[in-house]
């Protein structure tokens, strides 16, 4: 706010030996001005008088001690987290958010990634919280959660934070496959800096890397005492084991590669493997059968990136026959909506299991796009998807408070819900799911 006040005050300062009428004007603005300031909010008034929020840079830390860990990114350098301090009552509040990205699934891939943030710490810079979204700071737009201390755990492992191996990259080099070493001593270094003592937590991740929070949930909730409040939010990590439109299961060959390529075991729940193979326990369907933390599921059941790279990857269409639709699902006709459906069937069938879970939550609207937290659009604002007239934010924070207990909204089909159509179609994020606001 200082900052605020420097500049519409300064004006004032500096012209002060204007005729008296302007000087009279000035002064009545400044007046008008400084009691906006008392009286507003100062988050609204940054808004109002700036047109956006802060815009603070959260400063990128280097995990401590990581090459001798063994944790470190695919070109083995350093992984690395973003940490906001919370304020007030957030002091001892916890929000672990897991990035998203993808997977990658051969060596050649996985080379390919340590030239980018993705596979190597050498290309992560400090990154903002904008004032939305889960991760903002700003009260009227995250009511819940924007006090708190704010954890965005950069992915740089290509398998979820859940791989254990090393391969030779085709150059000779050495490909690290550390994601669980990676997850290990990254919470770790966290409750050193004060997670040990929250009062409350919550764990958080958005697509790939709400498939990560999944697979690590209940260990991250053993960590705490049993008193603490400790619950998962997975945003749009509800991944499908669909069979894309030319009946391939390509999403299932993906992770049974990414499976195999970086020995991904041990996060994978013992009961699921007792009777499947470890591919299909990577699936969401499987783990919330085993998961025992209360989790909130967030999932668009027209998921875009689903949509595009699930249901009708570019390999199953070669004709091009998709692409307006994959690009806005407005430009669906009849049959393509009715392909969709299937999606859309399967995934509410995969959560039934939910239903039996009391004290989680769900949000499945029905609108095409992806990840829905990270954006105050869709997180919390006018224009947000809404189900039972509550905004996703409404309904977190109502389930993580208890303010109302095991809310499980699934929406009604394709353009049932009119506060979809206010949401922008996503661009393709195939391999990045970062959103832009970063
Ligand atoms: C919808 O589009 C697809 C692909 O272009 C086409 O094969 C199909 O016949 C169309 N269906 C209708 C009802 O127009
Ligand atoms: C829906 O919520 C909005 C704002 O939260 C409120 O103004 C409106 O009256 C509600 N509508 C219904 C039908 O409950």
């Amino acid at each position: 706010m200082s900052a605020v006040t420097e500049q519409l005050l300064l004006p004032h300062e500096q012209h002060r030996r204007r005729p008296a009428r302007v000087l009279a004007v000035t002064v009545s603005v400044a007046v008008v001005l400084l009691l906006l300031l008392v009286v507003v909010p100062a988050s609204l008034l940054r808004r109002t008088l700036l047109g956006a929020p802060s815009t603070d840079r959260v400063a990128l830390t280097l995990l401590a001690g990581a090459k001798e860990k063994g944790a470190v990114c695919l070109d083995g350098t350093p992984p690395g987290y973003h940490l906001q301090r919370g304020s007030g009552e957030g002091a001892d509040r916890w929000l672990v958010h897991l990035e998203g990205g993808g997977w990658c699934s051969t060596v050649k891939e996985c080379s390919d990634r340590r030239l980018s943030s993705q596979g190597s710490s050498n290309f992560m810079r400090s990154i903002r919280f904008m004032g939305n979204g889960i991760l903002g700071g700003d009260q009227l737009q995250n009511p819940d959660f924007y006090n708190w201390n704010k954890v965005y755990v950069r992915y740089c492992d290509g398998a979820s934070f859940s791989g254990d191996a090393e391969a030779q990259a085709e150059d000779g080099t050495t490909l690290y496959f550390r994601g669980l070493r990676i997850y290990e001593a990254v919470i770790d270094e966290l409750m050193e800096k004060g997670l040990a003592s929250a009062t409350q937590a919550l764990f958080t991740g958005c697509s790939a890397g709400a498939l990560s929070m999944m697979l690590h949930c209940d260990d991250f909730r053993a960590r705490f005492p049993q008193e603490v409040s400790v619950k998962c939010f997975a945003d749009a990590g509800f991944f499908i084991d669909e069979k894309d439109i030319s009946g391939k299961r390509s999403l299932w060959s993906l992770y049974d590669r990414v499976i195999h390529l970086q020995n991904v075991r041990k996060v994978l729940p013992k009961d699921c493997l007792a009777n499947k193979e470890p591919t299909e326990c990577f699936f969401p369907a499987e783990l919330i059968k085993s998961i025992r933390t209360p989790m909130f599921i967030l999932n668009p059941s027209y998921d875009s990136w689903q949509i595009r790279n699930v249901l009708v990857p570019d390999s199953s269409a070669p004709d091009k026959s998709w692409l307006s639709c994959k690009e806005n699902i407005r430009n669906c006709n009849s049959t393509q909506v009715e392909v969709l459906n299937g999606l859309r069937n399967k995934m509410v069938n995969d959560l039934k299991v939910v239903e039996d879970k009391e004290d989680w939550g769900m949000f499945i609207d029905s609108c095409f796009t992806h990840c829905q937290s990270l954006s105050g659009i869709s997180w919390h604002s006018p224009t947000s998807p809404r189900l039972e007239n509550k905004t996703i934010a409404e309904a977190v924070g109502d389930w993580h408070s208890g303010r109302s207990q095991g809310a499980k909204e699934i929406d009604c089909k394709y353009q049932c819900n009119p506060t979809c159509n206010s949401l922008p179609p996503p661009r393709d994020v195939t391999a990045f799911d970062r959103v832009e606001i970063y």
